[in-house]
């Protein structure tokens, strides 16, 4: 190999060198997107089955899941997102069953925006959307937002 060569080869290998040490400090700082903190441990079956409930009942009128909150939305409920981390399956099956959810979780709401009862669906049902709702979890870091955003939802407080 010529010494004019062997001269072209080094350049190429500083030069990659010295990039790659450029594009490491410049990404260091940068935080990794942790990704959406949202998910559900439901099996498929069950999670087709509740969407469908979900949907003929139009729980979506007023609760957002698996979305972005639209800000035009009327009625101030709580996202249902990570709502799993909030009460257990049971609790679900309740409140869903309650003549009167009021009684189990207050509202501040008008009686037209409040959670309506569920009471008159099959028990079945009642069982497919609790133990879907108690499978909607969120990651560990952001869990403490899900909670003071339900406490300010629910109290109209921060
Ligand atoms: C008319 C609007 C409306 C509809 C429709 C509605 N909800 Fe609600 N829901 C609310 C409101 C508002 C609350 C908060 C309590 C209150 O103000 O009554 C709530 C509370 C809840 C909670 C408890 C949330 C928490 O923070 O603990 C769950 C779970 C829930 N709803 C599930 C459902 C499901 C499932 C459906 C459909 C089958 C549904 N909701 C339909 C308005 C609604």
């Amino acid at each position: 190999m010529k010494l004019g060569e062997k001269g072209i080869l080094a350049l190429i290998g500083i030069s990659i060198v010295t990039l790659s040490v450029i594009n490491y400090e410049r990404n260091k700082d940068q935080k990794v997107d942790p990704g959406i903190p949202f998910f559900s441990t439901s099996t498929e079956e069950l999670s087709r089955q509740a969407t469908d409930l979900i949907r003929r009942e139009n729980c979506r009128d007023c609760h957002s899941l698996w979305t972005i909150r639209d800000p035009l939305q009327s009625v101030p409920a709580p996202m249902l997102d990570g709502i799993g981390i909030l009460h257990d399956e049971d609790w679900f099956f309740r409140y869903l069953s309650a003549e009167n959810p009021q009684a189990i979780l207050p509202s501040r709401l008008k009686p037209q925006y409040r959670m309506p009862s569920y009471a008159r669906l099959p028990e079945q049902e009642r069982h497919t959307l609790a133990q879907y709702m108690a499978s909607l979890k969120v990651k560990e870091w952001y869990r403490d937002r899900v909670v003071k955003a339900e406490h300010s939802v629910l109290t109209g407080k921060d």
